[in-house]
């Protein structure tokens, strides 16, 4: 059982999205403190890895029920990057209840309340299902991870210019220091809204692009674009960013470096 008095977790811990860039560190960190870490997956795999693996989906609902069996804490790291999102932490909370599950904790963004974006409006939603889910809850909002950018990047850099929107600016930490807050709350008390985990600098959108292409050796023309609507307003205010809590210390810079390593 819980003991709340030395952040000890001696039940089962269900991690959802188990296999994503968030989850995996997660389970990473839970399996090394010796944890018993249930790991789902929409697709079967195999064990080895300390994890008892299991299958199921939360947008159909398939295997959740058997997911949550027996479970102490819920740690929600899956998305499914769209709307579809509200549906299954839905299913995840009912699912957790009827389990008896101690504790769901939820994985959040920063700003999902200030920047009117459609996955954030459908995180947001996802956030009020877990504060009413009647469930011991925990939410941890974090910002972009680097992981994020370099995608987006990546994805840039195939097109003939670089889009790169005005007065935008980001603040991305290190995965691994948001699985470490993660893990950290596991076997806590749940909390409500737990402190925001946020990168080291906020930097403009630009300066990262460049960084980024320098450290990959490439070349582009920077194509300044204006987001319009409330997005592009929310965005350019900031809401996106939480330099009060900048706590991380992984800077975007090695984040490139482990990627390009000195190419
Ligand atoms: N990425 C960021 O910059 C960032 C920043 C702040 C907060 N967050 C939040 O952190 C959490 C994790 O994000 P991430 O970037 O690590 O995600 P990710 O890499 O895209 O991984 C998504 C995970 O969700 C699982 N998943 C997708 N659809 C599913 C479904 N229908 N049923 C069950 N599992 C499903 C996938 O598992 P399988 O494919 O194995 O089924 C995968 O493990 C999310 O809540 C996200 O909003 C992300």
């Amino acid at each position: 059982m819980f003991d709340g008095r030395n952040g000890v977790v001696n039940g089962t811990v269900l991690v959802t999205g188990a296999t994503g860039t968030l989850g995996r560190e997660v389970v990473r960190l839970l399996v090394a403190r010796g944890v018993a870490v249930r790991g789902l997956s929409r697709r079967a795999r195999g064990g080895g890895d300390g994890v008892d693996w299991v299958v199921g989906d939360l947008v159909t609902g398939a295997g959740i029920a058997e997911a949550t069996a027996g479970v102490e804490v819920v740690v929600d790291c899956a998305t499914t990057q769209r709307k579809a999102d509200v549906s299954g932490v839905r299913t995840l909370v009912e699912r957790a209840r009827e389990a008896g599950v101690r504790h769901l904790v939820y994985v959040s963004i920063v700003g999902i309340d200030r920047v009117p974006l459609a996955y954030y409006r459908a995180k947001l939603a996802c956030e009020r299902v877990v504060r009413e889910s009647g469930l011991g809850w925990t939410v941890l909002r974090a910002t972009q991870f680097h992981d994020l950018l370099l995608k987006v990047f990546d994805a840039s850099a195939k097109l003939p210019v670089f889009p790169a929107p005005g007065g935008v600016r980001f603040q991305p930490v290190d995965v691994r220091e948001v699985a470490a807050a993660v893990a950290g709350l596991v076997g806590e008390e749940p909390a409500g809204f737990a402190p925001e985990v946020a990168g080291p600098q906020v930097r403009s959108y630009r300066e990262l692009a460049e960084a980024y292409l320098r450290a990959a050796g490439r070349r582009r023309v920077l194509l300044p674009l204006r987001i319009p609507g409330a997005v592009g307003r929310g965005l350019r205010a900031g809401g996106n960013l939480a330099p009060e809590r900048a706590v991380g210390r992984g800077t975007f810079e090695e984040a490139l470096e482990r990627r390009f390593g000195d190419r």
